[in-house]
């Protein structure tokens, strides 16, 4: 092999999820390791709830911000830091959100509500969102500090969003953007520019890479919600219909009760009203018939293709073909 195609062939974008991991491998056992170490607590309530929940994910915010950070050309271990808050906040989350969904199933394993209780999901929920700001503070640097500030309270906006159009059939596709963006996307958003700002780039350049996670985060979420219908469970390590069954109004539905008429348009409004699973298989019978789910995963799509977009702003580089893989693969996922 010349040298030319030598440099062509480590340049060949990456084709499935473990290559893009394997690029920041080292970095991500180092995360991984960080996480682990900074999980302790003396209180063994938070330990047991804290191990439960840590283990399984896809830890793919952090990997947003290795690859970010990578593809920024960074020095330094900043990175590795950023990237175990990020998961931090992203676990914390979760705790409130199983809570507050009444969700039983996460990860493929039982959720922490589900066998530890409410309140200790809620309060170790707090722990680990307490512990990623004592992470912050270790960092040292404000900028981060400034934007993670605001993407908790954004997050913590965006599910009382969510709450509020709880058992709404009125809830319009754009209330559902706005709930999307806040709860989801922007904790994405901040994934990618931090890895940008501790790289210390341009700030055109910052923001390209904002602009790539939120995007990303769009389309994550909305196909999220699609899984929610039509998932394979075991894959995806959560029950179906849990968004029914609480009467969320996401996307698919959304773009169903827009379309039906007459019977059909009452029917799916009373499933939202009420909630519950038992009128699931109507339910997704009229989101099909509506191409409810094409719909949304085309608008996911639109997403993505805005996210491969923003990377143009970046260096060509083995680190941003990953990302640019991975706004295909937050669409296409099974789990
Ligand atoms: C679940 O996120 C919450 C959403 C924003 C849809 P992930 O699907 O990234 O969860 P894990 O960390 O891989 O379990
Ligand atoms: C994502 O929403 C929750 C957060 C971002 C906190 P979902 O409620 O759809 O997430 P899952 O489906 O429970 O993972
Ligand atoms: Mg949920
Ligand atoms: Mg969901």
């Amino acid at each position: 092999m010349t040298a030319v195609s030598a440099t062509a062939a480590s340049r060949q974008a990456p084709t499935d999820f473990a290559a893009v991991q394997a690029l920041v491998a080292e970095d991500a056992r180092q995360v991984d390791a960080l996480i682990r170490r900074r999980l302790a607590s003396e209180v063994l309530l938070v330990n047991q709830v804290a191990e439960h929940i840590v283990a399984g994910g896809k830890r793919l915010r952090p990997l947003v911000v290795l690859l970010a950070a990578r593809a920024a050309g960074i020095r330094g271990d900043g990175h590795v830091a950023a990237a175990a808050i990020i998961e931090f906040i992203h676990t914390a989350t979760l705790l409130h959100d199983d809570v507050v969904d009444e969700s039983d199933l996460r990860r493929g394993r039982r959720t922490a509500n589900s066998l530890f209780g409410n309140a200790a999901s809620v309060l170790v929920g707090d722990f680990l969102y307490s512990r990623a700001f004592q992470l912050m503070v270790d960092l040292d640097a404000m900028p981060v500090m400034r934007l993670l500030a605001d993407t908790t309270n954004a997050i913590a906006e965006g599910e009382v969003l969510q709450l509020m159009h709880i058992h709404n059939p009125d809830t319009t596709e754009a209330d559902y953007l706005r709930v999307i963006e806040r709860k989801t996307a922007i904790l994405f958003a901040a994934a990618a520019q931090i890895g940008g700002l501790l790289a210390g780039l341009a700030q055109d350049q910052v923001r390209a890479l904002r602009g790539y996670g939120h995007a990303l985060g769009m389309a994550f979420q909305i196909a999220d919600d699609i899984l929610d219908y039509e998932a394979d469970e075991g894959a995806l390590g959560k029950h179906l219909g849990d968004d029914l069954a609480e009467g969320k109004p996401t996307l698919p539905l959304i773009h169903a009760i827009a379309r039906a008429g007459g019977a059909e348009a009452t029917a799916l409004r009373e499933a939202v009203a009420s909630g519950g699973r038992e009128h699931l298989p109507e339910v997704l019978a009229a989101i099909r018939s509506h191409g409810g789910l094409d719909y949304a995963r085309t608008q996911a799509g639109h997403h993505a293709t805005a996210a491969t977009a923003a990377l143009a702003a970046l260096p060509a580089s083995p680190y941003r073909d990953a990302l640019a893989f991975l706004a295909g693969f937050a669409v296409s996922r099974g789990a």
